[in-house]
């Protein structure tokens, strides 16, 4: 076994061992992928202030999120799919997660269910809810949610249409995969994982397949979403899901503080600033950069997450100090399932919390609490100087 030091690593033996289609589905941005490009590159221009000779003992990467403790300010972001990356892969991270100490979110477009993870699990996690036009659905899933003890419901309000990723066209992606002679010759070569599927039943969209009413093929994200995801969402429908669910609310996929101050205005307990990993709009700005004019415009009045970009201790360390209360990583999960299973999953958290730790260390900071953004050294303009 190599030795594993960062995200990358994991990455690079994620990539050996699934089959392409699924390996492109989690490494795509939409269109020329500019914005899923810059969600990282955009961490880099922030650099860290190095402190010296400050007792650096007794450092705690652990924090709470909408009052919930965590073992760092790091959740598992829902990802579509991430049963068709590895076995049933929504339970492997759902437990690295829970047994690690941070909260995991299921997506709607997940391979396990609700009800699998409920019952494969032993602490609550959270559900991330797609907005469909179907209000049975919609209802049904946030009873489902409520009965499997989902401590919070994340609305995602960026995914009223898809954002178009080449690779999953020409590829065309489907959980499960249709069987082509291109994706066969991949999937041969693609052992441990094959046998992994074999050995499941859980290999179609758990939480659509026997639940949601007319789509014609539930197989293709494509098709299921043009027909059942609401393009005629507004605020007042939010506010309407918002009596659907009386626990914490989280609203993801904010990018806008005209937005942020929408969300405040309905009740959300917590907002994301997110771009849905480049996946939806490219061209729109990253989520590191959109995060100082949200946290002006409504930052003392509401909890305020990161999501896009992250991929290690030090990119959480510079979305916390620069105010947000707790980050989401995506990919930087995925690749450790798909490299390993659950095990994966754990090494992944396991490397981000150490290169926090050891990066509060070096810039004299005991507890992710206190980081501000005198822990950093940003760029003047960095947000942009963007003409209204
Ligand atoms: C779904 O959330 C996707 O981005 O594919």
């Amino acid at each position: 076994m190599p030795v594993i030091t960062n995200v990358d690593d994991l990455k690079r033996i994620y990539q050996r061992r699934v089959p392409r289609m699924f390996y492109d589905y989690c490494e795509s941005g939409s269109w020329t992928e500019q914005t899923f490009r810059e969600n990282t590159s955009d961490f880099d221009q922030i650099r860290l202030r190095q402190r010296v000779a400050l007792d650096m003992t007794g450092r705690s990467t652990a924090g709470q999120m909408i009052g919930q403790d965590v073992a760092m300010p790091v959740a598992l972001a829902p990802v579509g799919l991430t049963g068709m990356q590895h076995a049933d892969g929504e339970i492997k991270a759902a437990r690295a997660a829970e047994s690690f100490g941070v909260p995991f979110t299921l997506s709607t477009m997940s391979i396990c269910s609700i009800e699998d993870v409920a019952e494969n699990t032993s602490k609550p996690f959270w559900m991330q809810v797609y907005t469909l036009k179907d209000d049975d659905f919609m209802q049904r899933l946030f009873d489902r949610a409520k009965d499997a003890k989902c401590s919070a419901a994340v609305i995602t309000v960026d995914l009223q249409l898809l954002g178009q990723r080449h690779k999953d066209l020409k590829n065309g992606l489907s959980a499960p995969p249709k069987l082509t002679v291109k994706s066969i010759a991949d999937m041969m070569t693609k052992v441990q994982w094959g046998l992994g599927m074999l050995g499941t039943k859980r290999r179609f969209f758990g939480n659509i397949v026997g639940h949601a009413k007319g789509v014609k093929d539930p197989s293709s994200l494509g098709t299921w979403t043009a027909e059942a995801f609401d393009q005629a969402l507004d605020w007042d429908r939010i506010r309407q899901f918002r009596k659907m669910w009386d626990g914490p609310l989280i609203i993801k996929g904010i990018l806008d503080a005209e937005d942020a101050k929408q969300a405040l205005n309905v009740g959300a307990d917590a907002i994301i600033v997110s771009n849905h990993g480049g996946r939806q709009l490219d061209g729109a700005l990253s989520a590191i950069k959109s995060l100082p004019a949200i946290m002006d415009a409504v930052g003392d009045k509401i909890e305020v997450h990161l999501d896009s970009g992250i991929r290690s201790g030090q990119d959480v360390l510079k979305a916390l100090s620069m105010g947000a209360k707790g980050t989401y990583i995506g990919r930087a999960y995925i690749y450790g399932l798909g490299a390993m299973g659950e095990a994966g999953v754990t090494k992944s958290l396991e490397l981000i919390q150490k290169e926090l730790e050891t990066t509060m260390g070096l810039c004299g900071v005991t507890s992710v609490d206190t980081l501000s953004r005198d822990n950093l050294l940003v760029p003047q303009g960095f947000e942009g100087n963007w003409q209204d």
